[in-house]
């Protein structure tokens, strides 16, 4: 079996590049590093430093990929308001490159990586489910929805490839990011922590989400192109362990060993409460979903990998601010 895989330096790219290839994969994998870093790709794969957005026949066509998974995007959300374009570009007309691509190779199954950001704030009060409706408030998750039916209408036209469709939340784990100023909170505070500074909060701190380690998500995302109850199906995927902000800060203070010191921020808007039901992952990616991993052991497993690793220097912002309006100060 061969397989693709875009964003392979990334965070949860090369998770998922490792349990492919613990399942017998061989993976070409493409990353244009804008986020990820070359160390994240696993020795095994066949790495080309691409963007998603360049020409990729020549290199789908004579690769032949069974599967592709498409996890590259710049994934955020907060900031995608302050530049949509370059979210659209990137993020949605990346997607239907690799997609055609896809096609024209006659790659048989093809994996995205959504996110519950689709979803919108709630309206109900529970937990997202898969048939709700979505109602995307800002443009990271303006994309993903248009991505997820691009795909669909694709494959209800052309009648292929067959695909699975994630909605993850919150992953963290080792190899994710600390250095950037625009996303993943637990490698914020991861960084804030071993440097000596206060962990940034917009707000109170009483927003909360379940926060999911990285296994059981990179698990399931692997075994999507194999699982016959996963062709054409839509899966939430992470954790279930609702957390505020507040106590993540006390958690991963707690880990590292640190005095939990906070800068309050301008709260900004932001969905409050966004948690997601996995009873359908949990049915059909049974094994995935046992590996699941509590908070604090995560926290732990995490901490252990960034003390090791050299704190890479900030992550840029990936284009100009295009609407710097309501900017928060300290992405300025
Ligand atoms: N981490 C989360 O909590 C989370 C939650 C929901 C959805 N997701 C989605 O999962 C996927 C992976 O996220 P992640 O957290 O690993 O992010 P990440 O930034 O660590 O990985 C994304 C990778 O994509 C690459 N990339 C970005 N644009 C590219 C382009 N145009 N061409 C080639 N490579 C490009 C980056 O260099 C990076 O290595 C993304 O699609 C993201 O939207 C992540």
């Amino acid at each position: 079996m061969r397989a693709i895989v875009t964003g392979v330096a990334g965070f949860i790219g090369s998770h998922v590049a490792d349990r492919l290839l613990a399942r017998g994969y061989r993976v070409l994998g493409i990353d244009d590093l804008s986020g990820g870093f070359r160390e994240n790709v696993p020795a095994a794969v066949d790495f080309e430093p691409l963007s998603c957005n360049a020409p990729l026949d020549d290199l789908f066509k004579a690769y032949r990929p069974d599967a592709v998974f498409h996890l590259a995007a710049y994934a955020a959300e907060g900031l995608s308001h302050h530049i949509p374009h370059f979210n659209y570009q990137n993020n949605v007309l990346g997607t239907v490159n690799v997609l055609a691509a896809s096609q024209r190779a006659a790659a048989g199954h093809f994996v995205f990586t959504s996110s519950i950001a689709v979803y919108g704030h709630p309206t109900g009060g529970g937990a997202f489910r898969e048939a709700d409706a979505c109602h995307p408030c800002d443009p990271y998750g303006i994309a993903k929805l248009a991505c997820e039916q691009q795909i669909r209408a694709a494959h209800d036209y052309f009648g292929g490839p067959t695909y699975t469709l994630f909605r993850p939340h919150n992953v963290y784990g080792p190899r994710q990011n600390i250095a950037d100023l625009y996303r993943n909170v637990v490698g914020i505070f991861m960084r804030c922590g071993l440097q000596g500074e206060p962990f940034p909060i917009f707000g109170d701190g009483s927003q909360t989400r379940s926060f999911s380690y990285i296994t059981p998500v990179a698990e399931a995302i692997a075994a999507a192109a194999t699982e016959p109850a996963a062709k054409n199906q839509t899966f939430n995927i992470g954790g279930d362990q609702p957390t505020s902000v507040a106590e993540l800060a006390t958690a991963v203070a707690e880990v590292l060993g640190v005095e939990r010191k906070i800068a309050t921020l301008e709260p900004r808007n932001e969905v409050q409460h966004a948690h997601a039901d996995h009873e359908k992952a949990a049915r059909v990616f049974p094994e995935a979903l046992g590996e699941s991993v509590e908070l604090r052991e995560g926290l732990q497993r995490m901490a252990a990998q960034v003390r090791t690793a050299p704190i890479p220097s900030p992550t840029p912002c990936p284009a100009p601010i295009e609407l710097p309006a309501r900017l928060p100060p300290r992405w300025q």
